[in-house]
């Protein structure tokens, strides 16, 4: 009997900051795979949340909330209820309250689905901070994207810069020490290194080099 294809996942997790975004992009376009930025989900909730004025910690009102929002990716942009949001998800607030509604069990398991549905054929490029352990434990490729707490929010500070934010590096980096801690010491599905995961250190490698390495592992498998 034929056996039904199925996508080849390439499961990529990694802190803020260490280029998980860029190089997941650029491996998807590569291998011509689907691409799911999943930060991009919890952003979009809480920027949705802010605007009605919800509190990170009202869980029911968060998951009502996805419930009833529309959000939908297509190639270059992110929308909310049909309205684009792909900007305005970046600011540094948003990344702290996306953070901090992420420690939720229930809101996590309400987009679990969502997440899910974007492994298609050919395969798909995940990128988060639980794709390797929660949303695909079963990826056929795990990689744990990782860099200096100085590499990245230096990273962090040149790419708010371009886009026209006013940052202060030191302000940055302390947002990143503690968005490492809420994301690593929170009980729901914390970023972890599972033990299948190809650990790559990135503060010495451009964003290509890493790409070149993550396809290096792709050919060998
Ligand atoms: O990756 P990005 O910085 O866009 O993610 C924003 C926040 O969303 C992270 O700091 C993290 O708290 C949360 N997140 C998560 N699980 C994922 C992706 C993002 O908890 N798979």
């Amino acid at each position: 009997m034929l056996k039904k294809k199925k996508p080849f996942v390439i499961a990529i997790d990694g802190p803020a900051g260490s280029g998980k975004g860029t190089v997941s992009q650029k491996l998807s376009a590569k291998l011509n795979y689907h691409y799911l930025d999943s930060g991009s989900i919890y952003r979009v909730i809480a920027y949705a949340a802010q605007k009605e004025n919800i509190e990170p910690g009202s869980i029911n009102s968060l998951v009502d909330l996805v419930a009833n929002s529309n959000i939908k990716f297509t190639a270059k942009n992110i929308w909310l209820n049909g309205d684009r949001v792909s900007d305005e998800i970046r600011t540094e607030l948003i990344s702290k309250f996306a953070s901090e509604i992420a420690i939720h069990d229930k809101l996590r398991t309400a987009i679990l689905d969502y997440q899910r549905s974007f492994c298609k054929l050919p395969g798909l490029v995940a990128e988060g901070r639980d794709m390797t352990s929660i949303v695909f434990p079963d990826a056929d490729l795990k990689i744990y994207l990782n860099a200096s707490v100085h590499e990245r929010a230096n990273r962090r500070y040149k790419q708010l810069i371009s886009k026209g934010n006013d940052v202060n590096l030191s302000d940055l980096t302390r947002e990143i020490v503690k968005r490492d801690s809420r994301d690593k010491d929170r009980e729901v599905s914390p970023l972890v290194i599972v033990k299948e995961a190809w650990v790559l250190e990135t503060d010495d490698l451009s964003e290509n080099q890493t790409v070149d390495k993550i396809l290096g592992l792709f050919k060998g498998i």
